[in-house]
């Protein structure tokens, strides 16, 4: 059993081929909402591979938060721990497509009032976790504080440190994985990303995106191809390796395989439109393993 411990958002997307300069009004190709958020997106790819995962976040009380909460119903999660509340409109994250990449603004609302009291309620089923999952989407001091309970619980965190600038190196020692982009290693990690994956072996797991990702395994650095592909829309690809990450760690691979399956999780999300359009079902993973 995983639980995830994060963000809800609702995505609003918008695909143009225009960018439009500042003060410029440009015409759009496209306009959905779909359902997002780093926790939410974490959840949702864990669960499609089969996980028995819990949720735990807050809602607005509107129209957003209950389609959200039915969305992760649908997808066979156990909501129990999501709240709502009235002091805070629901997520939102502003996601412009561009050229193949996207640009994105997160409002986090009601995801600002995720506090130590929802993690409290939660304590029996984190304990009794094989893995959490977090992401930066929630306030720090709750990331900090269940950090801390998962240790005295002998929980596994694996952490995925976005938005980075939210995130503290006095956790390191409370963390079992931790999964930047290249981006954010640099953000939070002094020193190049070599002697960043040494100090840290097995721990530090950086995603490069469709090329792969790369950790140290204490005697020697490790890549792991990723699985070149077709992209759509690469919202949601690291989600989709983080939940698909501690899927394959909490089912007995080791750390190598692990990446590898996760990488081939990522490399299938990103064939189609939207954050979770594209995450994969354990079948379609293995598939492409097997012909890889
Ligand atoms: O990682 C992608 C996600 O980031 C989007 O779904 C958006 O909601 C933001 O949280």
């Amino acid at each position: 059993m995983i639980t995830v411990i994060g963000s809800i958002n609702m995505d609003l997307v918008i695909d143009t081929t225009i960018f439009p300069k500042q003060g410029e009004t440009v015409l759009g190709n496209r306009f959905e909402t779909v359902p997002g958020g780093k926790g939410a997106n974490q959840a949702v790819a864990a669960a499609r591979l089969g996980g028995d995962i819990h949720m735990l976040g807050v809602v607005g009380e509107d129209g957003f938060g209950q389609e959200l909460t039915k969305n992760l119903v649908a997808e066979g999660i156990d909501t129990q721990f999501v709240s709502t509340t009235s002091q805070a409109a629901t997520g939102i994250a502003n996601i412009l497509l561009y050229e193949n990449d996207n640009r994105i603004i997160v409002v986090p609302g009601a995801n600002g009032l995720v506090t130590p009291t929802e993690i409290d309620g939660a304590k029996e089923v984190i304990g009794k976790s094989d893995m959490v999952i977090m992401q930066l989407e929630i306030p720090a001091d709750t990331v900090h504080y269940t950090l801390n309970l998962c240790k005295q619980l002998g929980v596994p965190v694996l952490l995925n440190p976005a938005p980075s600038e939210n995130f503290d190196a006095s956790w390191m020692d409370l963390i079992s994985y931790i999964t930047p982009n290249e981006t954010e290693c640099a953000d939070i990690f002094s020193g190049d990303l070599e002697s960043t994956l040494e100090q840290h072996p097995n721990k530090v797991i950086v995603t490069l995106g469709s090329k792969g990702a790369r950790y140290f395994d204490g005697k020697e650095h490790i890549f792991v191809e990723g699985f070149k592909t077709q992209a759509v829309d690469t919202t949601g690809a690291g989600d989709t390796f983080n939940g698909a990450l501690a899927y394959a760690l909490t089912t007995g691979q080791s750390l190598k395989e692990a990446v590898r399956f996760a990488n081939i999780a990522a490399s299938l999300s990103v064939e189609k439109f939207g954050a979770q359009g594209g995450m994969p079902t354990l079948q379609m993973v293995e598939s492409r393993l097997g012909g890889q």
